[in-house]
């Protein structure tokens, strides 16, 4: 379905540094994939570049065989590609209900604005005249962002760590939201996290460190190996506690 061929990404170009190294990746219909891995691996900046955010250095994207490495965000949106971002932009002068019917207009089927606040945890009495603002707590904002991607009825919907910011009571009815999409809908589902509880909920598991995919596979086999994890991720390839590198010494 969606497939990432030798993909690199260097930001500031010319002099800036290389996020994406040779990435090489494919999502198939139906499936749910979770990328995990340490702080600044590139995870999120491989989502943008699913998104149209940014554009390969080199390397291709392709959906269904055609070529969009060179399509806009909303060209690719057009095309049923979704993403919600790690920290979720506000809307000044629109309220909820607003932002969840536009997001449903694009949808053939029809959609139950109450019954999709109710997915991500909100009561929709409380949510659907509220203005999408600074009013809206981080952890309200990002729940609304996920209705909003799911309203939409995807292909592909990259959700970049959904888990921020969101209570414990409140998790494990999303991990159950996001089985039921699973369920319910063709589409084809990344998630970005460091949960455990989501990573459970994966038919893959990509683990991404220093740019690139360290490993790939099937959830178990992952999984294991990331719990009983001893080896050290950083650039370095340091010894874990960094007594083999050169810089922690003394
Ligand atoms: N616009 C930018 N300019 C320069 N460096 C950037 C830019 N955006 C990201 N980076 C760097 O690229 C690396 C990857 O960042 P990215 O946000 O993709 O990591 P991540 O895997 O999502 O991390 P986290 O788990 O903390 O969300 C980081 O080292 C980050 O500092
Ligand atoms: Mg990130």
């Amino acid at each position: 379905m969606l497939e990432i061929q030798n993909v690199s990404l260097e930001l500031n170009e010319g002099n800036g540094v290389e996020i994406l190294k040779e990435i090489n990746l494919k999502f198939y219909e139906k499936k749910i994939y979770v990328i995990t891995g340490p702080n600044g691996g590139g995870k999120s900046s491989l989502a943008k570049l699913i998104m149209g955010v940014y554009t390969p250095t080199s390397g291709k994207l392709l959906l269904d065989g055609q070529e969009i490495t060179n399509l806009s965000i909303s060209e690719r949106a057009r095309l049923g590609i979704g993403y919600a971002f790690q920290n979720p932009p506000r809307f000044k002068g629109i309220k909820v209900k607003e932002l969840l019917q536009m997001a449903a207009s694009h949808n053939p089927e029809k959609v139950n604005i109450c019954d999709l606040l109710y997915d991500v945890g909100l009561c929709s009495q409380d949510y659907l005249n509220r203005d999408v603002d600074a009013s809206l707590s981080g952890g309200e904002m990002k729940r609304i962002e996920i209705a909003t991607v799911l309203a939409r009825n995807l292909k592909l919907a990259v959700f970049d760590e959904p888990e921020a910011g969101i209570d414990l009571w409140s998790f494990q009815k999303l991990a159950e939201t996001f089985r039921n999409i699973h369920l319910k809908y063709e589409t084809t589902i990344v998630i970005i996290s460091h949960q455990e509880r989501i990573m459970e909920l994966a038919d893959e598991i990509i683990l991404m460190s220093n740019g690139t995919i360290s490993a790939q596979s099937e959830r178990d086999t992952i999984l294991a190996g990331i719990l009983n994890n001893d080896a050290c991720l950083c650039s370095a390839n340091c010894a874990k506690g960094g007594g083999q590198n050169a810089q922690c010494a003394g």
